[in-house]
């Protein structure tokens, strides 16, 4: 017999898009219950992104779930830039008076599970046969078996696709369009146990291909390679990897801190933009319906900015009946989401190396010295990087 419930927003994913929906509709007054096909650990394990914009921080915090991230949070100023054998310092909070702070997406994940569990929020971990139904009507139905093998039916007013790039929702909208972008290398990353030896990130070009040098805490680094886009794990034993690291970040008197490796993946890189966001009652938020490359660290906070706008035109639509910020929530978003498109794009093509491209080469090289002296160009950086126009909550 298939179990009924009512909820007033059904949210598929409990990824930080679909989290943060559900805190900040509570945050109103909203129920809704979050349908995920995963585990609560491997929601909780899963190694993505890491550094937030200031936007997404005050966010957080307006959400209620800033504590820990104010403790643990590493924030920044900047960040470098390395070429040529030469490092530069981008100062972003000289350039544009906002910082931005690492604070890893598990962490995030964890503390937003954490308080919509004890304000006894709904999650629904291990979901299976997951499915969305009249959502052209007032009265859309989420459907899903349960960890226990128990089928559901919730009838609901609104739902929220914030299932990822593979999820179910996003074929739901018709007259889709779709731009796209692949990239012929991938990033190799990893987790190591090794103290960070840098005060900031460095984002290096380098010969050899582009690398990132990241950070998790005082102990945990987080470093990445570029490499082939089909390029198989097997290849890169852990010695390999750090001599790779030690070359693309070397500059004289200076190394890359090395520890046990706890960690490893490849993730390929695509830039994807889906729209309309909207159809009828169903709502798509983040990676469902954009996804960019990692390089600028957009994707995470453009899941949050979806969920903020998203909260917000739902508030409206339920609890005042007003269809405005719903009817304009796919323009606002997309806006937003070209924005980071371009400029993860931007970053992207400055950084990572074209193998046997002599002019991409060169015009990489003056794109990286104009940035690093030309005060406009480094504040149009810092501003894309820091967050541009970043939504905020009203608590
Ligand atoms: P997700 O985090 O993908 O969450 C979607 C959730 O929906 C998942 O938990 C999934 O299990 C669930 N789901 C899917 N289908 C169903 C279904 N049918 N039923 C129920 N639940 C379902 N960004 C950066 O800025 N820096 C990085 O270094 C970086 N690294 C990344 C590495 C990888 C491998 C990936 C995939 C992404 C990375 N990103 C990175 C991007 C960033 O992590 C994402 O933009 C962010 O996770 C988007 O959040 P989301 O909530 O939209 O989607
Ligand atoms: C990360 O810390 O994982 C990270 C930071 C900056 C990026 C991408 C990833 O541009």
């Amino acid at each position: 017999m298939t179990v009924t419930s009512r909820a007033r927003v059904g949210i598929i994913g409990a990824g930080p898009a679909g989290l943060m929906l559900s805190q900040l509709l509570a945050l109103r007054g909203i129920e809704s219950i979050i349908v995920e096909s995963r585990t609560r650990e491997y929601c909780e394990a899963r190694q993505r992104a890491g550094m937030l914009e200031a936007g997404t921080v005050a966010a957080l915090r307006a959400a209620g779930v800033g504590k820990r991230l104010d403790v643990e949070g590493l924030e920044h100023d900047g960040i470098y830039l390395q070429f040529a054998g030469e490092r530069h310092h981008v100062n972003f909070r000289e350039l544009v008076g906002r910082t931005v702070t690492v604070y890893a997406q598990t962490e995030i994940v964890k503390d937003l599970i954490a308080a919509r569990l004890a304000a006894g929020g709904v999650i629904e971990f291990s979901a299976s046969s997951v499915v969305v139904s009249g959502i052209e009507s007032d009265a859309p139905v989420l459907s899903y078996t349960d960890a226990a093998g128990q089928p559901h039916q919730v009838a609901c007013d609104v739902i929220a696709g914030c299932d990822g790039f593979h999820g179910i929702t996003r074929p739901l909208v018709p007259g889709l369009s779709v731009y796209e972008r692949t990239y012929p290398y991938a990033w190799l990353g990893i987790l190591a146990d090794a103290g960070p030896s840098t005060d900031e990130l460095i984002y290096s070009r380098h010969p050899n291909g582009f690398a990132l040098y990241s950070m998790r805490s005082p102990e945990v680094s987080r470093l990445y390679l570029q490499v082939p886009a089909a390029e198989s794990l097997d290849a890169w034993p852990d010695d390999r990897i750090w001599a790779e690291l030690q070359k693309r970040f070397g500059l004289p008197g200076w190394s890359v801190a090395e520890g046990p490796i706890t960690d490893k993946s490849i993730t390929p890189m695509r830039s994807f933009v889906a729209g309309p966001m909207r159809h009828g009652r169903l709502f798509l938020a983040g990676d469902a319906a954009h996804i960019v490359p990692p390089c600028g660290a957009k994707g995470l906070n453009l899941a949050v900015g979806d969920a903020i706008v998203m909260a917000s035109a739902l508030s409206a639509l339920l609890l005042d009946g007003s269809e405005e910020l719903a009817d304009a929530y796919s323009d606002t978003c997309l806006r937003r989401a070209w924005r980071a498109t371009h400029f993860s794009y931007f970053m992207t093509a400055m950084t990572h190396v074209q193998p046997d491209d002599p002019f991409d080469d060169q015009a990489q090289l003056a794109q990286l010295r104009y940035v690093t002296s030309s005060t406009a160009a480094a504040t149009s950086l810092a501003e894309n990087y820091s967050g541009y126009e970043s939504p905020t909550f009203e608590v």
